[in-house]
């Protein structure tokens, strides 16, 4: 699954390169003289727009940051509607909350993404933003979503932070609607320690991003950094060198994690007996993450057998069901208090997928994971199956 998998010379490699040509300068602009003309940030960024297919890369503290500065950038304001689905991290409704904006959450379908037709359904006149959730490396049912995001003229963020690599009909996750934001923490497809980039096209949305991440810095080149112009306020949401030297040093192996991933999936996929289980649907087969593997059984008993077994057996699961509380605004009572829509309904407002996720069943993909170790995976998993 993740890049901490393969972290190593390369990245220490990187780390090191900062001491002995930049004089450990860690941060990311200024000190021009000191740091021998490399910004490594600056570097990472433009290194992971060129690899994404995007105009333009911010980087920044994390994946929750990214969404905060990305919707801040969009416009969006307190009492502002929000739609989002109820799979989903707690991040992506934190953020929401967090500036004051009003999440209107739907259900998620057998993608376990955004369900195109409950998105529609949920738009009013206060809708202002719609960030669907390409969740555990499977990119949403992004035409339909787009579809209905054009029709009635609303900005779309995608929160790719659990799916870069993954591509949608030829294009990068991340890179299909106005912004697409991802999170480099120690669990994702390439990792920074914490970390977050922002992608788009926008040049307007880019400019107060770069600025609102350091303070309004305006970094003109021709002036010193003490004496930089700003026209707005800002925070400081700043990646820093070590950062920026171990993410370019990951970026590099993203396409060898992403094919580790699909070769390791389709093993244990392919090996596995049907009869009882029905696998995820995937919207674009050749472009999925692959670093998860998702079933689900007719009944939650079944489910919860499996776990029971599968569990004993010396294996874990992935967010479903182990992290669920995580994942599931279903279990989010601690947020809603000042969410009318949600505070006394939080428990039922999502059966669907309530439904979905208590029949369903999540397993990792490793990058390191040989064939031996699928093959007695996979031997283990029909063994539990065939029981049930
Ligand atoms: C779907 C989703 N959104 C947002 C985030 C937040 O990213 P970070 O942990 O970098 O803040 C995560 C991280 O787990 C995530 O999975």
């Amino acid at each position: 699954m993740p890049g901490f998998e393969l972290i190593g010379k390369e990245e220490l490699a990187g780390l090191q390169d900062i001491f002995e040509t930049s004089n450990g300068v860690l941060f990311p602009h200024g000190f021009d003289g000191l740091r021998n003309g490399r910004y490594r940030v600056r570097e990472f960024e433009r290194k992971f727009s060129a690899k994404i297919g995007s105009a333009h890369a911010q980087a920044v503290t994390s994946g929750t940051v990214a969404q905060v500065v990305a919707m801040l950038a969009m416009g969006v304001k307190p009492g502002d509607e929000v739609i989002t689905q109820a799979f989903t991290f707690v991040a992506t409704v934190e953020t929401i909350l967090m500036i004051g904006a009003v999440p209107v959450i739907v259900d998620v379908d057998d993608t376990y993404n955004m369900d195109p037709v409950e998105l529609e359904k949920a738009i009013t006149d206060k809708t202002r933003l719609i960030v669907p959730v390409h969740m555990l490396g499977n990119p949403a049912s992004m035409d339909e979503i787009l579809a209905v995001a054009s029709r009635h003229n609303i900005p779309v963020l995608e929160d790719s932070c659990e799916a870069l690599g993954a591509s949608y009909k030829g294009k990068y996750a991340g890179t299909l609607g106005d912004i697409g934001i991802y999170s480099l923490d120690f669990g994702k497809t390439i990792t920074t320690g914490e970390g977050g980039m922002i992608v788009t096209n926008n040049s307007g949305y880019y400019k107060f991003m770069k600025e609102f991440t350091d303070h309004g810095h305006e970094n003109n080149p021709a002036l010193p950094r003490g004496r930089d112009t700003r026209s707005m306020y800002g925070m400081n949401y700043r990646m820093n060198e070590m950062q920026g030297a171990v993410g370019m040093a990951q970026l590099d192996k993203l396409d060898q994690i992403v094919s580790a991933n699909r070769r390791n999936k389709k093993l244990l996929k392919d090996a596995l007996n049907t009869d009882k289980i029905q696998f995820r649907n995937i919207t674009d087969e050749a472009g999925e993450l692959a670093d998860t593997l998702i079933f689900h059984f007719e009944k939650a008993s079944m489910a919860t057998e499996f776990v029971k077994q599968y569990n004993a057996a010396g294996y874990g699961t992935k967010n479903i069901p182990d992290a669920i509380d995580w994942h599931f605004a279903g279990t989010w009572n601690h947020m809603f208090a000042g969410v009318p829509a949600y505070r006394d309904s939080w428990k039922t407002a999502w059966q669907r997928t309530a439904d979905l996720l208590a029949r369903s069943v999540a397993l990792p993909v490793m990058v390191n994971t040989t064939e031996e170790e699928t093959a007695r995976h996979s031997e283990a998993i029909n063994t539990i199956l065939q029981g049930i």
